[in-house]
């Protein structure tokens, strides 16, 4: 179903993604040691990586690592490996019923336990997240394969205590042949600074990687999805609403999606849908900036509000910024305009900073923050 919430896992479901899905599969194929899917908020990454990941005949795992930050408050080595037992635990019966005897491996790691179909950690001895990828390794090893660890939001693993993912990530991709990273972002210049490749001091430096970027749709995709979603559905939206809501939902699938459920399973107005999908999609997005703002809060604010109210010059929201926030250095300013271009939530183009989507917009414009 295409208007389905949840993150897609069939290729029927994924729509217009021809392209990146065959490009990711590809690089899972050709066994490549990292691939980097990135794209903004919404866009349809864990999609994109579910299906392709449905669709190979490998043994895979997929960690949400922004849950583990959302859940435990940290990522640290504890609770990344707490992740992977209940990840394990949730795919042991498809990947056994595929034939893949992953217990073999995961049996030889210290302090993971395995009873039945679960997986969890023994209380005295803490697993090592390396002893597990070289289990991982061997095993594929003897079985003439290989295994792809996708971690989806890998920005948040810069969240750790002292463990650098970056250098371990690098050290895997150097020692163990069998194993495929598989890395997502929505905070795409957090992503780029937490594996810096373009660094000569950083570990994955020169290292080879697959990029696979996730676009919005264009209005044209965008109407073809909502009038398919809405066929599927059985029912007979008006053109104009539908165009309504693509010049309002700006090509970012997730928002389409949403719209397309309330409009066509839950019988809503075309008004009333569209606000459900502010409401409820600006509640989840609120929470994730408020995190980033926090630190500076009042200066982030008025920086978001001159953009949306259409200042979109360097000098003119400084201008703003003073007027309603007082006095700020030229290189701090600098420094919190990155940050958002960094985290997502503008972008600069031709000198120009934009709100890079409507659920910001929104929730800068209705001073729901
Ligand atoms: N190509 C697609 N075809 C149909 N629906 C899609 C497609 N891509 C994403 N979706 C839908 O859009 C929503 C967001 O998708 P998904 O969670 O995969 O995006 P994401 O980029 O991982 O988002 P997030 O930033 O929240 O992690 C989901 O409801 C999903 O079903
Ligand atoms: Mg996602």
């Amino acid at each position: 179903m295409l208007f389905d919430l949840r993150p897609k896992t069939s290729r029927e479901d994924l729509f217009n993604r021809d392209q990146e899905l065959q490009s990711l599969l590809q690089a899972i194929e050709l066994k490549e040691p990292l691939i980097i899917v990135y794209g903004l908020r919404r866009v349809g990454k864990s999609s994109l990586v579910k299906v392709a990941l449905n669709m190979v005949k490998r043994p895979s795992l997929m960690i949400d690592v922004k849950g583990i930050l959302y859940e435990y408050g940290n990522v640290s080595k504890n609770t990344l490996m707490r992740e992977i037992a209940r990840a394990f635990t949730e795919s042991l019966p498809l990947l056994e019923k595929a034939g893949f005897k992953i217990r073999e491996a995961l049996q030889r790691v210290k302090g993971l336990r395995i009873k039945d179909l679960e997986v969890t950690l023994e209380p005295t001895r803490k697993p090592s997240f390396t002893e597990l990828l070289q289990a991982l390794n061997s095993w594929c090893e003897r079985q003439g394969t290989h295994f792809i660890l996708a971690l989806d939001e890998a920005q948040y693993l810069r969240a750790t205590g002292g463990i650098r993912y970056d250098g371990l990530i690098a050290w895997s991709i150097d020692n163990l042949p069998h194993l495929v990273f598989i890395v997502t972002g929505s905070q795409v210049g957090v992503l780029r600074d937490f594996l810096r490749l373009e660094d000569p001091k950083a570990p994955l430096f020169g290292r080879f990687h697959r990029d696979i970027f996730l676009d919005r749709f264009d209005e044209k995709t965008s109407i073809e999805y909502l009038t398919q979603g809405f066929s599927e559905a059985g029912v007979s939206i008006p053109r104009d609403e539908v165009l309504d809501a693509v010049a309002k939902l700006d090509g970012v699938v997730g928002c389409l999606t949403y719209y397309g459920y309330y409009r066509a399973y839950m019988k809503q107005t075309h008004k009333r849908s569209l606000s459900q999908v502010f409401k409820e999609l600006a509640a989840l997005e609120a929470e994730e900036l408020e995190r980033l703002i926090a630190p500076s809060r009042k200066r982030y604010l008025a920086i978001l509000k001159a953009v949306a109210s259409g200042l979109h010059r360097w000098s003119e929201i400084k201008g703003y910024i003073v007027a309603t926030a007082g006095g700020i250095e030229d290189s701090r300013f600098s420094k919190l305009l990155e940050n958002l271009v960094k985290y997502g939530y503008l972008r600069k183009a031709n000198a120009e900073y934009q709100i890079t989507d409507p659920i910001t917009l929104h929730l800068v414009r209705s001073h729901s923050l």
